[in-house]
């Protein structure tokens, strides 16, 4: 046959078979592990109105300057696929007013589809999927954002079935970080003509950014550049030396990385990504912080948020092969039918059948018995009930591989 002259997009993966049993074991292990948390499940659309993302994200950030997949021209607003939950999840609390719920914190998990418009390569792709939490309050407390941190890490860890490497850092509040900004600026100045292009655009708009360029001679320059954890203020050291001796009292390893700023405008306070030792290559398979000023940025209350996403494709990539096997949703099949009088007796024994929740699966009418029984095999089905021509019933045991005549009424008893 011919090929198809349609294919998936670049960037895009389809999950078939054992791949989707796995991505849907993955889903329930770690929704699961969120509810150990007090996390209840959010669902928000997969598109929102283009604004929203410049204004959380950031005019500045690489995913609103060059990511964004956006839908021009439909009806009067203009809209683009989300890419990322943080600013829908916020969205969500403010047109719903949830800031006025009086049991605090909000804590809400999801998983789903992101979209970015970014190089396709291993464990970078243009639709992808994202899990993760937000807890928001209106003040978000040192017991949330430990909480936060240990929900990221555990959940990694869960899913990978090892430990995980943490990378923390220290943002500060935004005046803090105009501070940083204008000392980045100075230092970078005299040294960007001989940068990327990238960097040059970054030095006008937010000198931040160029801290996460990935060109190497790039990141040689930047590390000699001041550090951010340098011009905190005395409320945000504070805040983060609490925040340190409290992991390191709960035993929990971690390193400092003063270059980590993350590449969302929204971050204030801590920031954190995780890695998996062993794939190293992926990039980061998590990150998160904290965003005091997002929802008053967006025309809400002072009102506070902490959260991460797990890159579920980086996840799945790092898997072992053991690890998907135990993490898989396998569906079992109860019986298959090979149905040889082909009068609807197959879908009405089926449909009673289901009905007492049995997994039931109607072979082809152009299978014979060998191939039909062959399927049967693959398909991993515990039985095959077979309806002769004469509308007899035979019902095979597909482990024992005992096969005998079985009444109606004795099969829909079992
Ligand atoms: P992010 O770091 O942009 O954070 O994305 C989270 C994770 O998504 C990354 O650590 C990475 O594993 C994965 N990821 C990012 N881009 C791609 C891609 N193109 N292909 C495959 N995987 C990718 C956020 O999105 C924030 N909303 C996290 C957060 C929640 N912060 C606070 N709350």
């Amino acid at each position: 046959m011919a090929n198809p002259t349609i294919k998936k997009p670049r960037g895009t993966l389809d999950y078939i078979g054992k791949d989707a049993e796995i991505l849907l074991g993955l889903r329930s292990l770690l929704l699961k592990e969120a509810g150990l948390y007090g996390c209840t499940p959010i669902e928000v659309p997969m598109f929102e109105e283009n604004q929203l993302f410049h204004r959380s994200v950031g005019e500045s950030s690489d995913i609103v300057q060059k990511e964004t997949f956006d839908l021009k021209n439909k009806g009067d607003k203009d809209y683009t696929l989300r890419p990322e939950f943080t600013a829908s999840v916020s969205r969500a609390v403010l047109e719903n007013k949830l800031y006025t719920s009086p049991d605090m914190p909000l804590r809400f998990s999801y998983f789903g589809s992101v979209f970015r418009y970014e190089r396709p390569q291993t464990g970078r792709l243009r639709e992808f999927h994202q899990y993760g939490v937000e807890f928001m309050d209106s003040k978000i407390d040192l017991s949330s954002t430990l909480d936060a941190f240990l929900l990221s890490l555990r959940s990694a860890e869960k899913a990978l079935g090892h430990e995980v490497e943490a990378k923390i850092n220290f943002l500060g509040s935004f005046a803090s970080r105009e501070t940083y900004k204008a000392e980045l600026k100075k230092y970078f100045t005299p040294r960007i003509d001989s940068m990327c292009d990238d960097c040059k655009r970054r030095l006008q708009i937010n000198p931040l950014r160029i801290l996460d360029c990935k060109v190497e001679a790039d990141q040689e320059i930047a590390k000699g550049a001041p550090r951010v954890t340098d011009y905190l203020d005395e409320a945000d050291k504070k805040e983060f030396e609490a925040i340190c001796s409290s992991l390191d009292a709960l035993g929990i390893h971690y390193e400092i990385d003063s270059e980590l700023v993350r590449g969302l405008d929204y971050y204030t306070g801590l920031v954190w990504e995780l890695y998996d030792a062993s794939n190293l290559s992926l990039g980061a398979i998590g990150g998160g912080g904290k965003y005091a000023s997002l929802m008053s940025q967006l025309g809400g209350p002072e009102f506070e948020g902490i959260g991460f996403s797990l890159g579920v494709e980086r996840v799945l990539l790092a898997l072992s092969d053991e690890r998907k096997v135990e993490i898989a949703l396998h569906i079992p099949l109860d019986l298959m039918i090979i149905d040889f009088e082909k009068k609807g007796k197959a879908n009405r024994l089926a449909d009673a059948l289901r009905n007492k929740g049995k997994n039931v699966f109607i072979a082809s009418f152009s299978r014979a018995m060998g191939g039909a029984m062959k399927m049967a095999d693959r398909k991993g089905a515990s039985s095959v009930l077979i309806i002769n021509e004469d509308g007899t019933l035979q019902l095979k045991n597909m482990k024992t591989r005992e096969q005998k005549d079985i009444k109606e009424e004795e099969l829909l008893a079992l």
